[in-house]
């Protein structure tokens, strides 16, 4: 089923796609992952995939697991996280968690290919085991590892993966992963870095709701106090972002 596709604005050295409804910007998405994935599969490659959390996500993966099971390489897929709050993988707030129950417990993706953010050890620990993990398992571009894809959300506030407005440093530091403190909740958060991000063969903002025009409007039309939003940072090397919207996200653009 093609979503219903409203319309493609290259604006701003990005690419912005805009749909009716969640679930049609979901399924572009999913399309999108299916077709990237599937052309590493002919090549017999991996594909190295890093996932947000978040409620936009879980719409994406409950899709994936209803009506891509069958059609996408998952025994091709490597996941990673982009970011992981503090807390055990059985808590309600887990990135993992949410993930595991509405996509991995569906799919056949391999447990060796599945790299979880331990939320449950201590954050500092975790950032450079994390650090580790992406050190051994991806390619290398500019230094910092390469994924394929990295799947992004965004919040109200234009905080993406967990790299909030009150800590940029994160957009431009050396490490590959960080940890992160939400500045409402003071939840620690391990995160990838913007520049780890921005090494990405394809970075894929998936942003929904009402909530998010405005921190949308002033990113994409470099608005005034754009510069203060982590989102505006964000780029991939070989493509401009890629904004995949509904039409109430995308209202104010
Ligand atoms: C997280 C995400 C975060 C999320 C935004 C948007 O762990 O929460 O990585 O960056 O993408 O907060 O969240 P929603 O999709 O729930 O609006």
């Amino acid at each position: 089923m093609n979503p219903s596709f409203v319309k493609c604005l290259n604006a701003m050295n990005q690419n912005l796609h805009i749909y009716d409804t969640p679930i049609d910007a979901a399924r572009a998405v999913a399309n999108l992952i299916q077709e990237k994935a599937k052309e590493k599969n002919k090549k017999s490659l991996p594909f190295n995939i890093a996932l947000s959390g978040g409620n936009t996500p879980r719409l994406l993966f409950n899709l994936l697991s209803k009506e891509y099971a069958d059609t996408i390489p998952w025994h091709f897929i490597r996941l990673f996280w982009v970011d992981e709050r503090c807390v055990p993988p059985t808590h309600a707030e887990s990135n993992y968690g949410m993930t595991y129950e509405s996509l991995l417990k569906n799919v056949p993706v391999h447990d060796a290919n599945i790299f979880p953010i331990q939320g449950e050890i201590d954050p500092n620990t975790e950032a450079k085991h994390y650090q580790h993990i992406l050190e051994n398992q991806l390619p290398k571009r500019n230094g910092y590892p390469k994924f394929d894809l990295i799947l992004l959300g965004m919040g109200d506030d234009g905080h993406t993966a967990s790299i909030f407005p009150d800590n940029l440093k994160l957009l431009h530091s050396e490490l590959f992963v960080s940890v992160s403190i939400h500045p409402d909740s003071n939840q620690k958060r391990i995160t990838l870095t913007g520049e780890t991000i921005n090494q990405a063969d394809e970075v894929v903002f998936l942003i929904t709701g009402a909530s998010k025009a405005d921190a949308l409007k002033k990113i994409i039309h470099r608005n005034p106090s754009f510069e203060s939003l982590p989102a505006s940072y964000i780029h991939a090397q070989s493509v401009p972002a890629q904004f995949y919207l509904d039409k109430a996200a995308a209202e104010k653009l």
